[in-house]
């Protein structure tokens, strides 16, 4: 496994095509992998670098500085935030992101805990609902084993990227590759780059 250095929060991006940035909270690291496939996917719709940031370092003020603003969160201890995002959220809140878009996703696990599943995702869905960020990257419920989420809209999308590594690590590469497709075009990426 390639060992990788902490990223301490510093956005630093280059080229001509629109800004887009990863910013996560874990606890165990899943969350960050995840955030680093979803910013290296991200960059081939945006035509330039788009970081992973942990939220534990990132001064949030600076994420306003981009179109597409991706977060992702895990859930813990039964439907509870991980700390660093729990310290985050009035922060979060508080931006100014109107003209911006904002996109989700969430570690969970849907055996071990089928009515709090990436609770995280609905509770960062209330959080920016104040920003003026439009919400992107509303993804099919019925693909997982779940009893209740606060994710849950309408009771068969989700709020966001539900990513289960503790019982099906194997759809996570297709389910980011198909959900950042799907967030780049309702960013109207595909029209401000030419793919
Ligand atoms: C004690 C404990 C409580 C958990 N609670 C939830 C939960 O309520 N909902 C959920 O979807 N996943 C829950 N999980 C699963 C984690 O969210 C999942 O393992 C995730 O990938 C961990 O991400 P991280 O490595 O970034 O911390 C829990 C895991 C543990 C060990």
């Amino acid at each position: 496994m390639d060992v990788v250095a902490p990223d301490r929060g510093s956005i630093t991006e280059q080229g001509p095509g629109p800004s887009a940035v990863v910013a996560y909270a874990t606890l165990f690291g899943t969350t960050e992998h995840v955030a680093r496939l979803v910013a290296q996917t991200l960059a081939e719709f945006t035509g330039r670098g788009v970081q992973a940031v942990d939220l534990a370092y990132l001064d949030v003020s600076t994420l306003a500085d981009h179109d597409l603003i991706v977060v992702g969160a895990c859930t813990w201890n039964v439907g509870q935030l991980p700390p660093d995002l729990e310290s985050s959220l009035e922060a979060l809140g508080a931006l100014d992101l109107r003209g911006k878009h904002v996109a989700l996703f969430g570690t969970g696990d849907q055996i071990g805990y089928p009515d709090t599943f990436v609770d995280a995702i609905g509770v960062m869905a209330d959080t920016f609902g104040g920003t003026g960020a439009r919400l992107v990257g509303r993804w099919p419920a019925g693909e997982y084993d779940i009893v209740a989420s606060r994710a849950l809209v309408g009771g068969e999308e989700l709020l966001g990227l539900a990513l289960d590594e503790d019982n099906e690590p194997d759809l996570t590469q297709r389910r980011v590759a198909s959900w950042v497709a799907q967030v780049a075009a309702e960013a109207g990426f595909r029209d401000r780059v030419s793919i």
